[in-house]
């Protein structure tokens, strides 16, 4: 051994973490990051690089951003900063943040009233589902999640809790034409119980979904929650896209609707419930479009989950900054109404744009109720009914058009060859420009 080189240089870094860093560092929390950062580094321009890439992977919503912004601006000249912005306060959340939020989700999302302390506020809906998932779930208890899903769910209620990831595949719904009301019944939820027993910890519903833009009826949610309750079983809704819908009624879409499935949030029964087994999830980052200023929320009658929150979720808590910002801009009502309004009128011709493309060249997709995205169906162009071939594919239409859709890694798809595009995170002129590469590819 040379002498001038100690032991630990012979030594990979990766040794020197636990065994739970070593797990992470060799995992890396998306399938895309890869790619996504090639596409970042090569982004399209219209004049300087017309060429370059559209990243379609992250859900984001950029739509409203000049608005938004201007609001922000607006708030924090306006005068002083408080004074409690500068110290520690509640866990759960600064109480005049909790207030302002119990109004905001109680006019615009619930419809209902809502007792500001019955919310717990954290770092973004992650650190809520993590948070969530620690307080409720033991090391190998299992989270239910109807597929396909969010794929990040399994590091959010694994990293920490130790929880496992169960995907649900209902019994009655056609993976070739998804509907645009979920058809999970109590039905499947009684063969998971069967098969998972007492290990069935938590069923957790996104609505509406990611990926595909499905939502629950409320007799379906009624039923669903009824079940959990009499069997004991956490029933969490994550409602983080509850005001980023479709408008079905708009003339280029409409004809994908039968009847039009109005979205219905869990809070009224939640609240009509008031059983510990019961929780809802949102968070500022899609329907506002702030995901970087890390707000996420729990709604939840049980005493004792706020009780351990307020113990324990310090490393998770949002920035007294950004809650007296959000309390102030959450007051006012008019301005987020026009700017939901606005959001979701911009959404609509978003997923418009890229439905004509589909329709023109034939490709099936779940007509969305809601959400950032659409799940659309390129199985015909797989090679293979296989993993390897899927990835080849997703790879190819990157390599193929600049459009860098999210890997289909971890959402657990009924079928091969499903891909998520999520048509919010660029400007509608750059949608346009990958709708047209999109069509370009699907009809070579
Ligand atoms: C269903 C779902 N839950 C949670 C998150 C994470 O949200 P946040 O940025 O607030 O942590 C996302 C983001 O894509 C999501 O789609």
């Amino acid at each position: 051994m040379d002498k001038n080189c100690h032991l630990w240089q012979m030594q990979s870094p990766e040794s020197s973490l636990s065994r739970r860093g070593r797990r992470a560092a060799s995992h890396p929390l998306r399938a895309d990051f890869d790619l996504f950062a090639e596409a970042m580094d090569n982004h399209y321009h219209p004049e300087d690089n017309p060429e370059g890439c559209l990243p379609l992977c992250i859900a984001e919503n950029l739509l409203n951003w000049e608005e938004m912004e201007a609001k922000l601006r607006g708030i924090a000249a306006a005068g002083p900063t408080p004074d409690w912005v500068a110290s520690y306060t509640s866990i759960l959340g600064a109480p005049a943040f909790r207030e302002a939020v119990a109004g905001f989700v109680g006019k615009h999302i619930a419809g209902a009233e809502l007792s500001p302390e019955r919310f717990a506020v954290s770092a973004g809906a992650t650190a809520t589902i993590e948070m969530t998932a620690f307080l409720l779930g033991d090391p190998g208890d299992v989270a239910v999640i109807p597929a396909p899903a969010y794929a990040v769910y399994s590091g959010d209620i694994g990293n920490r809790a130790g929880m496992q990831r169960y995907d649900l595949h209902p019994a009655d719904e056609d993976p070739v034409a998804p509907a645009t009301v979920s058809r999970l019944r109590v039905a499947d939820l009684e063969r998971a119980h069967a098969e998972l027993g007492d290990r069935f910890r938590m069923l957790i519903l996104t609505t509406p979904n990611n990926p595909t833009g499905q939502i629950y009826a409320p007799e379906q949610l009624r039923e669903l929650a009824d079940w959990c309750i009499d069997h004991k079983i956490h029933l969490v809704v994550n409602e983080i896209y509850a005001l980023s819908l479709i408008d079905q009624r708009a003339s280029a879409i409409a004809s994908d609707y039968d009847d039009v499935p109005e979205y219905t949030s869990v809070l009224p029964l939640l609240v009509e419930r008031d059983s510990p087994y019961l929780h809802w999830w949102y968070s500022f980052s899609k329907d506002f479009g702030i995901s970087g200023l890390r707000v996420g929320l729990i709604y939840t009658h049980n005493t004792a989950l706020l009780e351990a929150w307020g113990n324990s979720g310090a490393p998770s808590i949002t920035s007294n900054y950004v809650q007296w910002l959000l309390s102030e801009l959450l007051q006012d009502h008019d301005w987020v109404a026009k700017y939901q309004f606005r959001n979701r009128q911009r959404l609509t011709t978003a997923y418009a744009t890229v439905i004509a493309t589909l329709k023109q060249h034939d490709i099936n997709y779940a007509p969305a109720a809601g959400s950032l995205f659409v799940w659309f169906d390129c199985s015909r162009f797989l090679t293979d009914d296989t993993d390897a071939a899927e990835q080849t594919l997703w790879r190819g239409i990157f390599a193929d058009t600049g459009l860098l859709l999210t890997a289909p890694d971890g959402m657990a798809a009924p079928r091969r060859g499903w891909f998520r595009m999520v048509y919010s995170g660029i400007p509608q002129d750059y949608l346009a420009v990958a709708t047209e590469r999109l069509g370009r590819w699907l009809a070579s």
